[in-house]
């Protein structure tokens, strides 16, 4: 989602419109705007895309010199009008917009309704506004109430608050969801992201996670959260294009979106924290299940067939969509259960074995990106993976929640059945939670390197990836990932199989991309890796052991993980690697050539 929020001499609806459309990147189910004009609230919002919904509602006539917007992209709460943002209070004096995730809503709503508030939406975004007024009645201020309403918030927020009663002000606060102050002349700015008021003012303020702004039309100040002190900030001065602004300051959204990483696993992992005991409850007796997906998902549906294997102690079948329509047609029924994974919710293949299972009874599972997408409507359940708007074709941060959110399945799926510790459940759910740091650090650490490597590797035409066991769906991502944006031969295969042909292929400088992880096939790894030096091949392997770093050419090193975690942190190098092999041969990495970002036809 994206927000912005004005305050300043101009007409507020005309900035914060505006702003919108530069965010719409962000998202773009619904749109709403709220201003504010002597002591009364004024709020338009709906379904649809901005400029549709701008003429719809005429977002251009609301009155008042202060006020915010929101560009939805949905978390909670199908697309529609009561949904959209701003929400409000039952008073009606205190207007919000939110971008992220509340993971303890339903908690916070059930007291909030106990004590008769009443709510108009399904979001967790106006559970925020009741909490607030309810802060409200035992405090001495609303600075005061809004910080202990939002430290009772887990997940992540970037928020925009509107309070009747103190009409010089714009409150905004971050935690784990960007938020940046534009400073002007006379008027300031809030936004999630600097294109939204870049036509204004260039000179902007970042927050940091638990930190709020007070921000008036000629003063700011910025607070923490926990404590209510105030906190030096900088004013920085941006020189970036509105181009380039709306990528982040990248030169590609896929870069932009490798980036975004950390970030949106946070997102996905708060974002299932709640739902995922109850799906693993209501999937935990299929012994039958299928996993079905295309493309980049379906790699992610082998990782998860790995996961419920090691954890669940389930075997699934995982099917390309395209061929589990014919093959499977008289052998799913109402005993199994279909999983299927799906960033956009409408790759017609995908939708057509999703069909095919829910008329032979099966019950069906959808793992999606895009809430309301034509998958959350034919699934009995589904799993949100709360990345955003992808825009690069090649999938990435969608693929990385993918990954969060089967593990979190088949950590739960373990625990109703008991397949596994309890102890070690709890480690890697620990370990879990902390893969978006490591994410973090190996991306900044690794664009770089990767980079020179691309450099030196540019000119090849063949690339091999090899990998065992829960490491080898990561080697067919990074194949899959090289052929997308770089138009290289790719294979990925498991190192098993080297020497059952593909060996022929291998001689002097050819790149073999070997995955290995610390873990039970480590030591076979290594074997497959010197078979393939003693060819010739130019070996990068990605792992964590230091004995990697003697038997190749090229050690990318890897945070010691389970070997479970390891295919969300193992992936990133081979999407940067990829990246880059793509930019150095001078393609345009976020539109592959032939290519869709969603195809959706057979
Ligand atoms: C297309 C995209 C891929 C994606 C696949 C499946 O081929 O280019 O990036 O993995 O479709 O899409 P879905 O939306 O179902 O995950």
């Amino acid at each position: 989602c994206g927000i912005i929020g004005y305050i300043g001499d101009r007409k507020a609806c005309e900035v914060i419109v505006r702003g919108l459309k530069r965010l719409e990147y962000r998202g773009y189910d619904s749109v709403g705007v709220v201003t504010e004009e002597d002591g009364k609230l004024y709020i338009k919002k709906g379904a649809g895309k901005i400029d549709e919904v701008v003429e719809r509602l005429n977002l251009l006539d609301m009155p008042g010199k202060r006020g915010a917007g929101h560009t939805r992209w949905a978390t909670h709460g199908v697309p529609n009008d009561i949904n959209a943002h701003p929400q409000k209070d039952c008073t009606g004096k205190i207007a919000l917009v939110h971008n992220g995730i509340i993971e303890n809503f339903a908690e916070l709503k059930k007291e909030l309704l106990e004590k008769g508030h009443a709510f108009e939406s399904d979001t967790d975004t106006e559970v925020i506004a009741h909490l607030i007024e309810e802060e409200l009645k035992s405090s001495g201020s609303f600075e005061e109430a809004l910080r202990k309403a939002l430290l009772r918030l887990k997940g992540s927020f970037a928020l925009g608050v509107i309070y009747t009663e103190e009409p010089d002000r714009i409150y905004f606060v971050r935690n784990e969801s960007p938020l940046v102050l534009g400073i002007g002349e006379g008027e300031n700015f809030g936004a999630s992201d600097v294109p939204a008021f870049l036509e204004y003012t260039n000179r902007v303020v970042f927050l940091d996670d638990m930190e709020y702004a007070i921000v008036t039309k000629d003063s700011w100040v910025v607070k923490k959260l926990e404590t209510g002190e105030e906190v030096e900030k900088e004013v920085q001065t941006v020189e970036w294009t509105l181009e380039m602004a709306e990528k982040g300051g990248f030169p590609h959204f896929m870069l932009k979106e490798i980036f975004e990483q950390p970030r949106v696993l946070r997102d996905a992992i708060h974002g299932n924290a709640e739902i995922i005991r109850d799906v693993a409850r209501e999937i935990a007796n299929y012994d039958k299940i299928f996993i079905v997906a295309m493309g980049t998902s379906y790699h992610a549906g082998l990782v998860g067939k790995y996961l419920l294997q090691r954890l669940a102690k389930k075997v699934p079948f995982v099917e390309d969509a395209s061929e589990f329509r014919y093959e499977f047609e008289d052998l799913v029924d109402e005993d199994s259960l279909v999983i299927a994974i799906t960033q956009s919710g409408e790759t017609a293949d995908t939708l057509a074995a999703m069909k095919l299972a829910k008329k032979k009874g099966a019950k069906v599972l959808a793992i999606v990106n895009v809430v309301g997408s034509m998958a959350t409507r034919i699934a009995d359940l589904t799993l949100y993976t709360h990345a955003g708007p992808e825009i690069g074709v090649a999938a990435t941060k969608t693929y990385t929640t993918q990954l969060a959110v089967l593990t979190m399945l088949a950590i739960e799926l373990a625990r109703v059945l008991g397949t596994a510790d309890e102890e070690y459940l709890k480690g890697l759910e620990e370990s879990l939670r902390e893969v978006p740091d490591l994410v973090e650090g190996s991306i900044l650490n690794l664009s770089e390197p990767l980079r020179e490597l691309a450099e030196s590797l540019k000119d090849r035409e063949d690339f091999f990836y090899i990998g065992r066991g829960i490491g080898l769906p990561t080697a067919l991502e990074g194949a899959l990932k090289l052929k997308e944006i770089s138009y290289i031969h790719a294979e990925g295969l498991s190192a098993g199989e080297l020497k059952h042909g593909p060996l022929a292929l291998i001689e002097d400088g050819v790149p073999v991309v070997a995955i290995a992880p610390n873990g039970k096939t480590f030591d076979k790894m290594v074997s497959n890796i010197e078979e393939a030096k003693a060819r010739g091949a130019y070996v990068i392997s990605i792992g964590s052991s230091e004995k990697l770093r003697e038997v190749s050419d090229t050690f990318i090193k890897m945070p010691n993980v389970d070997e479970v975690l390891s295919p969300i942190p193992y992936v990133v190098p081979l999407q940067l690697l990829a990246y880059h092999l793509a930019v150095l041969r001078g393609n345009d990495p976020d539109k592959p050539r032939n290519l869709a970002k969603s195809v959706t036809v057979e």
